[in-house]
């Protein structure tokens, strides 16, 4: 009876270590996440956004927030007070761009920012840390070289297993479309690099050529994978608040594949980086279908769509993109104002949270934290954006965590089994 139970917690725990990923959850289960405008800009459209008030006009707990930062952590770390401030357990979701000069970063400044990482598991909070994203592109710093990128990420995950436990590193390329996004030659990038994205080697970098696995680090080094999906109209320039043709989403995961390659046959949790249906503001061609119906149409492609999520259940984080932002140029010359968001305007949220009414029980909802700790001194942002200090110094119970319990647990059973 005894050696029964204990067989089959042996099994039921060696079938959680062998599926799940860090951070990862449960079979048929995801997480809604937000990253919101958060900056305090006095020109900015909507910004001074914050986790508690997302929450608190929803009317749902969300359990991802992003920020942004850098490594080197240059003004300041981002503002985990703003997230402690909601008493939930919700992730921290963390873009770290590597920049200026990634090629530089030392073995200390890893170590400052995996240690902050570390302070807040020990918290009890987790994190899902997305390392340079976009490294197929030659917009970052970091562009389209896939040698000294691995090479960085690999010490960047080092040194998170060692200090972070119950951090997760995302391994987040842009979507392939439209790689290689101009024509890089070996004297741009350098020979080796050229060599390693020449995949089919033509001796020219190419749509032919393999847009995401040069700069894959490896299976044992990556624990997310994610992809940005949005949608901006029905074609270049982009400007028309058209309804999205159905399917638009599911085609925005599958270019080159990505879904199924690195997802699925990687059995890696996916993430949803980054996404919304723009709405154009002022464009020349004026209102269109017009944003509800715009949006709507998109959200229910995926967001609140059950066979979708059916279909696509390796998908286990939705980060909407809630900015109302300036970005390129509308055939007229001027700049294409775009609201990305779907909790600002009531009538646009009351319909969404009533589409997701019916996929809720799918979402697993944040909870309060707890036992919770005083926020460690050494991570509150003395300078820099957002920062709203006060609100986060709540509650102060010390201890061992729940959640840093489970992750300490699941690196034991990895390693056992
Ligand atoms: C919506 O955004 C505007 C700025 O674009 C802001 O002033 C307003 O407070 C926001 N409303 C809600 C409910 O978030
Ligand atoms: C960092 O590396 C770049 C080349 O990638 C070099 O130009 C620069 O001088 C280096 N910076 C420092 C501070 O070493
Ligand atoms: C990060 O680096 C700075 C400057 O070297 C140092 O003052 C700070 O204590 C470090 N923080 C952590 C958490 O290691
Ligand atoms: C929901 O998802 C399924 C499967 O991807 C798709 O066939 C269907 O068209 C979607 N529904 C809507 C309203 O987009």
């Amino acid at each position: 009876m005894l050696l029964t139970s204990l067989l089959l917690a042996a099994a039921a725990l060696a079938s959680l270590a062998s599926a799940q990923s860090v951070n990862e959850p449960e079979k048929g289960k995801l997480y809604l996440g937000a990253w919101l405008d958060t900056a305090d800009s006095a020109s900015g459209a909507g910004d001074g956004d914050r986790p508690t008030l997302a929450i608190k006009r929803m009317g749902y707990n969300l359990h991802a927030f992003q920020y942004a930062q850098n490594i080197p952590i240059d003004t300041y770390p981002f503002p985990i007070e703003q997230i402690e401030a909601t008493g939930l357990d919700a992730l921290v979701f963390l873009t770290v761009y590597p920049r200026p000069s990634p090629w530089n970063i030392t073995d200390d400044q890893i170590a400052n920012l995996t240690a902050i990482c570390g302070k807040i598991n020990k918290q009890g909070r987790r994190i899902v840390l997305r390392f340079g994203p976009e490294m197929n592109g030659p917009w970052n710093y970091y562009g389209q070289a896939p040698l000294k990128f691995i090479a960085l990420w690999k010490r960047v995950f080092t040194a998170l297993r060692r200090d972070a436990p119950a951090t997760a590193l995302v391994w987040a390329p842009s979507s392939g479309s439209g790689y290689p996004f101009g024509t890089p030659t070996a004297a741009t990038l350098g020979q080796d690099e050229f060599n390693a994205l020449d995949t089919n080697k033509d001796g020219a970098i190419t749509a032919a050529d393999d847009a995401y696995t040069p700069y894959y680090p490896g299976d044992d080094f990556v624990d997310w994978v994610g992809l940005s999906a949005y949608y901006y109209g029905p074609q270049y320039p982009w400007e028309d608040n058209v309804i999205p043709p159905a399917g638009t989403f599911e085609k925005l995961i599958n270019v080159n594949g990505f879904y199924q390659n690195f997802a699925v046959a990687k059995n890696k949790p996916m993430l949803i980086a980054e996404t919304a249906a723009a709405f154009h503001t002022n464009t020349p061609k004026g209102n269109g279908d017009g944003e509800f119906a715009v949006k709507q149409a998109f959200w229910r492609q995926y967001l609140t769509n059950a066979t979708f999520l059916d279909q696509y259940e390796r998908i286990k984080l939705i980060s909407l993109f809630e900015f109302k932002k300036y970005e390129e140029k509308l055939s007229n010359g001027q700049d294409d104002l775009r609201d990305f968001r779907i909790t600002n305007n009531s009538q646009i949220l009351t319909a969404f949270m009533q589409d997701f009414a019916a996929v809720k029980s799918r979402y697993i909802e944040s909870v309060p934290l707890s036992p919770s700790a005083t926020l460690p001194s050494a991570i509150v942002p003395t300078t820099g954006t957002g920062s709203n200090k006060n609100a986060a110094l709540g509650h102060s119970k010390a201890g061992v965590s729940f959640a840093s319990l489970v992750a300490l647990a699941g690196l034991l059973l990895q390693s056992v089994f």
